[in-house]
């Protein structure tokens, strides 16, 4: 296992600013090698397939609970930048989708179509207003930088790999842009209610490293990360974002 270490670009502040961050990352995109020679080995194959499946699942959703969140509060805030801003977003997690949908056609892995990890993280995002709605996304986001590490030391492909860094840059500054969000929602709070909420995002979090633990653990053994070794990168990713110590 090598240490989890992620890049640190200038981290936009402003709605407007996210917007023009989505924009031009469309732009920016590595370019993975989609005509490798190199396959999965069966070993390798074994480790990953049901996880990839999983994750695979997971990025592409529509985000339509997210979308009406976010349209309740920018009817009341006006920041129009920010609903555009979170299409982008959304569109960035359908890319990370369609490219792991595309590698694992071409590793003759099929798509999933359901998991009960996958419905589990939908109920918690329906009805609710868009704190809540970003913190579950903000937990799934801390978890993923983690899994995609290790999915990506799993193989020797370069395809997944490359694929990998790419979700890796994007999912470190989707971390900024939830956080960003949160931060201006709480303002007008209390500092104890502040933390109250950001103490239940962590709790929420450490249960949830548990879940993804038995449904992904392959993937993170055959790289050599452990349960601790999982915890100890979200406890430190999280108190910083979070401010919490
Ligand atoms: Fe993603
Ligand atoms: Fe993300």
């Amino acid at each position: 296992m090598t240490s989890v270490t992620l890049p640190s670009p200038k981290i936009p502040q402003t709605s407007a600013d996210w917007l023009a961050y989505f924009e031009q990352n469309r732009y920016d995109l590595l370019t993975p090698p989609w005509n490798t020679p190199y396959f999965l080995t069966s070993e390798e194959k074994t480790a990953i397939a049901h996880s990839i499946q999983n994750f695979q699942l997971g990025e592409q959703s529509e985000g339509t609970n997210l979308m009406k969140a976010a349209r309740v509060y920018v009817e009341r805030s006006g920041d129009t930048a920010f609903l555009q801003a979170m299409k982008l977003f959304i569109g960035e997690e359908q890319r990370h989708a369609r490219d792991l949908g595309n590698f694992m056609q071409c590793e003759g892995i099929p798509l999933r179509e359901k998991h009960w990890s996958d419905r589990l993280f939908r109920r918690f995002r329906r009805g609710v207003n868009l704190e809540v709605a970003l913190r579950v996304l903000l937990t799934a986001e801390i978890i993923a930088t983690i899994y995609y590490k290790a999915l990506q030391e799993a193989t020797h492909s370069p395809l997944l790999q490359k694929i990998c860094e790419q979700i890796l840059k994007d999912e470190h500054q989707h971390l900024h842009f939830q956080v960003n969000h949160l931060r201006r929602l709480q303002e007008q709070r209390k500092p104890w209610q502040q933390k109250a909420s950001n103490y239940l995002n962590y709790l929420f979090l450490m249960l949830t490293i548990l879940v993804v633990w038995i449904d992904h653990y392959r993937v993170f053994l055959h790289s050599g990360y452990r349960l601790r070794d999982i915890y100890q990168h979200c406890d430190r990713l999280s108190k910083n974002l979070l401010k919490i110590t």
